[in-house]
Parts: C-alpha cells; structure tokens; sequence
C-alpha cells in the first residue's frame, strides 16, 4: 500500500484547529482507497518565532523538498509585525518550491447563505499567478517615517513567469466543459505589465483553439463577480489581484470558509501545498467555532494532485451534503468536521 509522506505546518490562530479536522479527512479517505498518510508536522509560525526568532529554517526547508505534498492551515499572528510570518514563512514556501499556480476554485454548493444563493451555473477556478508580481519584495522606502518618505513596491512579471501560468490556465480550460479563458489584469493603467499578460495570452491561444477568451480589467472583473459570476470559468491573473479577487469570489460563493486552494508546482520539481483561502482568523482563534470546510476541501485538492480524483470527488459529495443542511445554525469546528467525516464514512 501507498504511504504518502505529509508535510503539516498548522501555523497560527485557527490553523491547528482546522488542520486537525482536515488530517482526519485525509486519514479516513486514503484508508479507503487502500492507500495512507504519514506525517511530520512543523511547528512553524509565531511561537517558534518568538522562542528562536526562525520563520523558515534553511533546514526544514531542505526537509519540506522531500515530502509528497505540504497542508497548511494559516500563518500570521497579531503578536508578531504584520508581514514577517506572511513573506517569511507562506511567501517563502510559495517562492522556494515554485508554486507558480495558485489555484481557487469556487463553486456555489446548494444551500449556502450567500447574496449569490439560488444561483446553480457558478463554477469557476481562479489560476492566480503564485511567484512574482508586487509580492516578490522588489520595493524599498527612503526617508522613513519623514513627510518626504517615498515607499515603492515594484511588481516583477517576467515573460517566462506570466507564460507558464498563462498555459497553464488554458490547459485547465480546455479541459473542462465550458473551455472559456478571461485574463483580469488593469492594462489600461498598467500598462507595462499589463500589456505582457495580453500579449502572452494571445501568443498562447491558438495552442488551444477550442478555447475562447476574453479580458476584463480587475474593477470590472469585481462588479461581475457579484452581478453575473457564472460568466466566468477559468480566470488568469496576476498574484496581487489574484489575492483580492479569491477573497471575493469566496465571499459571494458561501463564504470565506468554504474556499480552498492549491499552491501548485506543475512542473513537480517540488511539493505542492495545499491550504485554506482564509487567514489565521485572530478573531475567532481558540473558541473552537472556526469552519474547517475550506480545510478540508483543501484536502481533495491534494488528493487529485496526488493523483487520487475519485478520493477527491467524494470528500467535495461530502461537503456538498453537509452544506446543504447546514442552515445558520452554529456548529463547533469538531462538530463540521465530524459530520463530514461521518458522511464519508
Ligand atoms: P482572515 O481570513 O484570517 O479573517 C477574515 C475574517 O474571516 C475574520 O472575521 C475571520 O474570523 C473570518 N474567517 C476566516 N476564516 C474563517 C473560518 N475558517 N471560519 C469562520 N470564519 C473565518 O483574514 P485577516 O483577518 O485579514 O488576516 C488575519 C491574519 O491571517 C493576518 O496575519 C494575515 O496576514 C493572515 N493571513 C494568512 C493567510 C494564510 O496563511 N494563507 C491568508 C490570509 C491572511
Ligand atoms: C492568501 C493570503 C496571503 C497572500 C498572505 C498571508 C501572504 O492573503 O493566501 O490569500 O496574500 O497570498
Ligand atoms: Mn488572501
């Protein structure tokens, strides 16, 4: 039988809490495809930074190139300055292991209390481009904290970073029914960057001529989102509007604790990671009452990558079920994830 060796780094504020529910899951479900998972978890986030002052160690780093797949809950903590978990742990990962496809799905599951409720035709998967754009770091400020202080965050899009994520998007596309492609980017003001993207994405079309495309800039994109989301089913963007515009979609598709994503390595030169759209939920952390759905369908996304479809197909049924008969009562993380769990049992 197949061992697969999981990375788990739970990190901060609900991210132990859902993770936990999520490796139940995965436990339960490679079981029955005969198949199973052995784990070694990082304790990576804010306490270890505060007891060692380490965010990502070279060596764990070393270690984590080893593993089949990595789930992470989430990562950032108000007790430690924003951004240095965030870039020094999460954006790190995403950069070292070449996650350069970022990809969310959203789907509206029947049930769902969402101002989109009663719309049956939304399913898209934003591919939001993982390694470069305003997160690669490439900014500085001068005169800090002085009225002439002057901050620059430079986004880096290179032709070979946008044209692998671009085809990538088109291959997702073509293999799904409706086979339709928008690039959202702002290439009216953007105009170096954005024109990039354009011209990449019409370089790449005739690879796919069964595939259609069109283009919105990211404003417009977010007005359809919520007016007519089910024109959309593949979206390529770039990473920062990537970041808002999964937010959304979450948000208007059943909540941000429905939404799952992969940080993919196409290529498999590394792991991949899988994770919650969601952050570390400081707000909500230790009272046992955080959602771990998105956790879990982080889960079959890392089982379909790991080549597991079916496994994958039966812990979103599961899912499906449960949120059909939620309804707004309030239920602890244990008892979600329970329920799932008992659905797929
Ligand atoms: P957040 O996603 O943590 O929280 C936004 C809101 O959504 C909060 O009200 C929270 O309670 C709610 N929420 C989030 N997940 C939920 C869940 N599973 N169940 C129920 N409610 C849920 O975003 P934020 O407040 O902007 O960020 C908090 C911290 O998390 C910051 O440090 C941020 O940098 C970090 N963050 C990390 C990740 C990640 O690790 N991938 C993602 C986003 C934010
Ligand atoms: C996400 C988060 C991260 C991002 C942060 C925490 C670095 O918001 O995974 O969506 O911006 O990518
Ligand atoms: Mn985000």
């Amino acid at each position: 039988t197949q061992t697969y060796r999981i990375a788990t780094i739970p990190g901060d504020g609900i991210g132990p809490e859902v993770v936990a529910q999520a490796t139940k899951v995965l436990d339960a479900v490679l079981a029955s495809e005969g198949a199973s998972a052995a784990y070694t978890e990082y304790d990576l986030g804010a306490r270890r930074y505060h007891a060692t002052g380490e965010t990502l160690p070279d060596k764990v780093l070393e270690e984590l190139r080893g593993v089949d797949a990595i789930l992470l809950g989430a990562v950032g903590d108000p007790s430690v300055p924003s951004g240095v978990l965030e870039r020094g742990l999460l954006l790190r990962l995403r950069f070292e292991l070449d996650h350069y496809v970022n990809l969310r799905p959203s789907k509206l599951f029947e049930g769902s209390t969402t101002p989109l409720a009663g719309n049956p035709s939304i399913d898209f998967v934003v591919v939001r481009e993982g390694t470069e754009g305003p997160y690669v770091g490439n900014g500085g400020a001068i005169r800090v904290g002085t009225p002439h202080e002057v901050a620059n965050e430079v986004s880096v899009n290179t032709a070979y970073g946008v044209e692998r994520v671009v085809r990538d998007a088109f291959r997702r596309a073509q293999a799904r029914e409706r086979k339709h492609l928008t690039l959202v980017h702002k290439n009216n003001v953007l105009v170096h960057a954005g024109h990039l993207w354009s011209r990449t994405v019409a370089a790449v079309a005739p690879e796919f001529p069964d595939v259609t495309t069109d283009y919105l800039h990211v404003d417009a994109a977010t007005i359809f989102m919520v007016t007519r989301p089910e024109r959309f089913d593949v979206i390529v963007t770039d990473n920062l509007f990537g970041d808002i515009l999964t937010d959304l979609a979450a948000a208007v598709t059943g909540g941000i604790g429905l939404a799952a994503s992969g940080n993919v390595n196409p290529d498999r030169t590394a792991p991949s990671m899988f994770e919650p759209v969601h952050g570390s939920a400081p707000d909500i952390a230790g009272k046992g009452i955080a959602d771990p759905t998105a956790a879990i369908l982080s889960v079959a996304l890392l089982l379909e990558h790991l080549g597991h479809a079916d496994a994958a197909r039966r812990i979103e049924a599961a899912v499906a079920a449960d949120v059909a008969e939620r309804g707004s009562t309030q239920r602890s993380t244990d008892e979600v994830g329970a329920a799932i769990l008992g659905r797929l049992a």
